[in-house]
């Protein structure tokens, strides 16, 4: 079993391993997942786990390398899953070690899992942290960012929220910025699994909509 508070030295080289490969990987990725992404989500790991008492070697190699395989940056996700995992392996990483970061990364990534709930302390403080860099500033931010990428509107009132929806209508329907906070992200905090995360997500969430009020009034052209 892992040892729980401490980092040891041949763990320390492998984080630092981990945030090159992701830096490397994902410096140029566009869609919100990029290198920065990954560096927010392994400080609020960090800080969850720290609360939690999780192992805080295993949320922070899978915080790095949580994104590596995601279905939206590589073509075949099996082979990016087999690649992080060996990567891991030729890296010193134990048997025991690599098999709980990629049960983690799995669970986590595929959307096919229907929301499968995360097996470990560790799985659910890193899903909390990924789920947070949807919230607040950043969160705000990033949905924006996303949407003028996909080149679709910041808001328009003719286009309805969707209540229920397939994962390809997620993906690719008629969607605004806008209605993203409805459909997703005003739904995370809900979703929370640790008492940490719950708390700054009732902030994050707080936050996102007060945004919300305030883009309405000024819309209004109040
Ligand atoms: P995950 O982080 O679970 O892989 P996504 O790729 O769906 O999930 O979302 C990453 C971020 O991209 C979201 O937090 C959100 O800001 C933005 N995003 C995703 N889908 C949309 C969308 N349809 N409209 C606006 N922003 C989106
Ligand atoms: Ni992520």
């Amino acid at each position: 079993m892992e040892d729980n508070r401490r980092i040891d030295e041949r763990q320390a080289g492998i984080l630092r391993e981990a945030a090159a490969l992701a830096k490397g990987e994902l410096e140029h990725e566009g869609s919100g997942h990029d290198w920065w992404h990954i560096y927010r989500v392994t400080e609020l790991a960090k800080r969850i786990a720290a609360e939690e008492g999780a192992d805080p070697f295993i949320c922070e190699l899978a915080a790095l390398l949580h994104d590596l395989a995601d279905e939206k940056l590589v073509d075949d996700p099996e082979a990016g899953m087999k690649r992080t995992e060996n990567w891991m392996l030729e890296h010193e990483a134990t048997a025991d070690e690599a098999a709980h970061v990629m049960e983690i990364i799995a669970t986590m990534s595929f959307k096919g899992g229907g929301g499968a709930a995360m097996k470990t302390p560790e799985g659910r403080v890193v899903q909390d942290a990924d789920r947070l860099d949807a919230l607040g500033a950043i969160g705000i931010a990033r949905t924006f960012v996303y949407s003028g990428k996909k080149g679709r509107p910041m808001y328009d009132p003719n286009i309805p929220v969707r209540q229920e929806m397939t994962p390809e209508e997620y993906r690719s329907g008629k969607d605004t910025a806008i209605n993203h906070f409805h459909e997703k992200l005003l739904k995370l905090r809900d979703l929370m699994n640790t008492e940490a995360g719950r708390r700054i997500a009732d902030d994050r969430h707080a936050f996102i909509e007060e945004f919300l009020l305030r883009f309405d009034r000024e819309w209004q052209g109040r």
